[in-house]
């Protein structure tokens, strides 16, 4: 037996798989990926496939990308991990004050999780219990309808996707959820921020914080909107003393064309949440930054009910770290977000001859991540699953959400590779209309 065939085997044996539905394996082939380098994933058969979504958008310099190889590698005869409590470690501070100096200047502490989700459940308990230290109970939490923060529970609870929240509906905590943007115009960015607004001035006693996903909602079928909602919710934000929790667990690091999304309108939230791209897509490991302001409401004497006590086992390990520091390393030294620009003007050029198929409804762009949503078909279709395998054939993985297409490839991808990605993409297209 092939060595794919017999891994398939032997994984599904003993390994369920994350946002699967593991009976579609009984059809659908999984694939052993035997080693990876650049954008490329190469399985046991030497077929190889441009990592086109950057494995779950955490991926930014390539698979074995060299430079962070060699860090990590140096890292570990060093110091592979050291509990974050009572202790500390050279790697974490210098990724800490590089942060600090990287994001909005009211920015000033950093306190570490493991992922995407634990950071967004920091940053909520982080909220609200500084609001209680200053004697207001404030239980409540905004977020934008057709919002993703991640599927842990109280993630879950400000998040907006059905199709990930409907079944535990029983068991998350009390949230609203305010419009989002309906298009990238200011107007709607308008239309929203006043729907915010109203909200604020009825229930603003009972609100911890908005949490948003600034620019872009990832999971929610990559939607877009204007920066200057960005602003406005800021500004709205101010007048109530409601917190602003800034998502960049996806578009940070220069997936939006700025470092931070929030840099588009200069704005600073009192939260900003980091993870995927934050170790170039090699170790778990996620920070929520803020402010000095609300870092002082837990300093105080010992006072259990005063303290932050939250903590993850893994917080700040060491080789995540490394493998952070590497890939800022990356950022400084070869003006990646300007490179990006062009890449992405090259991609914008790409994205054009979609608008002409009859089974597109639109195409949109922000920096990094190109957009293809399709039109005319039910969720009974499958239609992203249709795409989806045959990309594979040609060497292209992608994975849709749905009916929406979308494009978000390491910063490495040449413009060969990405006249492939749009090629096989196009094909796929027309492929579903014969
Ligand atoms: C905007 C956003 N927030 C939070 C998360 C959760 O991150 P993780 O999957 O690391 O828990 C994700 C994951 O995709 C995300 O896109």
């Amino acid at each position: 037996m092939k060595k794919n065939k017999k891994l398939k085997n032997r994984d599904l044996n003993v390994i369920w798989h994350p946002c699967t539905q593991m009976k579609d394996h009984e059809k659908l082939p999984l694939i052993p990926i035997k080693k990876a380098y650049g954008v490329y994933l190469e399985d046991f058969e030497g077929n190889r496939y441009i990592d086109a979504i950057s494995s779950w958008w955490v991926n930014l310099f390539g698979h074995t990308n060299s430079y962070i190889n060699s860090k990590i590698k140096e890292q570990l005869d060093e110091l592979e991990h050291v509990i974050l409590a009572g202790f500390t470690h050279e790697g974490i501070i210098r990724l800490s004050e590089r942060l600090v100096k990287l994001t909005p200047k009211n920015l000033t502490k950093c306190f570490y999780a493991d992922n995407g989700s634990s950071a967004i459940e920091v940053a909520l308990k982080m909220s609200f219990h500084a609001n209680l230290n200053d004697g207001k109970n404030k239980p409540l939490f905004v977020s934008l309808k057709n919002s993703y923060h991640g599927e842990t529970i109280g993630a879950l609870s400000v998040g907006d996707v059905e199709l990930y929240k409907q079944t535990y509906e029983p068991l998350l905590i009390k949230s609203i959820q305010s419009d989002v943007p309906k298009d990238m115009s200011e107007n709607s960015a308008i239309e929203a921020a006043k729907k915010f607004e109203e909200l604020c001035q009825k229930r603003h006693s009972e609100i911890s914080a908005i949490i948003l996903e600034p620019l872009i909602q990832g999971a929610g079928y990559m939607h877009m909107y204007h920066p200057l909602f960005l602003r406005l919710i800021r500004e709205i934000c101010n007048r109530y003393n409601i917190h602003m929790i800034a998502d960049e667990v996806m578009v940070g690091f220069g997936r939006s064309g700025e470092m931070f999304a929030c840099e588009s309108t200069g704005i600073s939230p009192d939260f900003l949440v980091l993870s995927k791209g934050l170790t170039g897509g090699y170790l778990p490991l996620s920070v929520v930054l803020t402010s000095d302001e609300i870092y002082m409401k837990f300093y105080c004497d010992y006072n259990q009910h005063k303290a932050f006590l939250h903590s993850h086992s893994y917080t700040g390990n060491a080789l995540a770290c490394a493998a952070a520091n590497a890939t800022l390393d990356i950022f400084e030294n070869q003006n990646i977000i300007e490179k990006n620009k062009t890449t992405a003007k090259y991609m914008a050029k790409k994205l054009e001859v979609f608008k002409n198929l009859a089974n597109v409804k639109s195409i949109r762009q922000t920096g990094m991540i190109c957009v293809i949503e399709l039109d005319g078909y039910t969720p009974e279709q499958r239609i992203g699953l249709k795409i989806y395998q045959f990309a594979l054939k040609k060497g292209v993985f992608l994975r849709p959400l749905g009916h929406v297409i979308y494009f978000m490839p390491p910063y490495i991808i040449t413009n060969d590779e990405l006249d492939l990605i749009f090629n096989v993409t196009y094909e796929a297209i027309k492929h579903l209309e014969e």
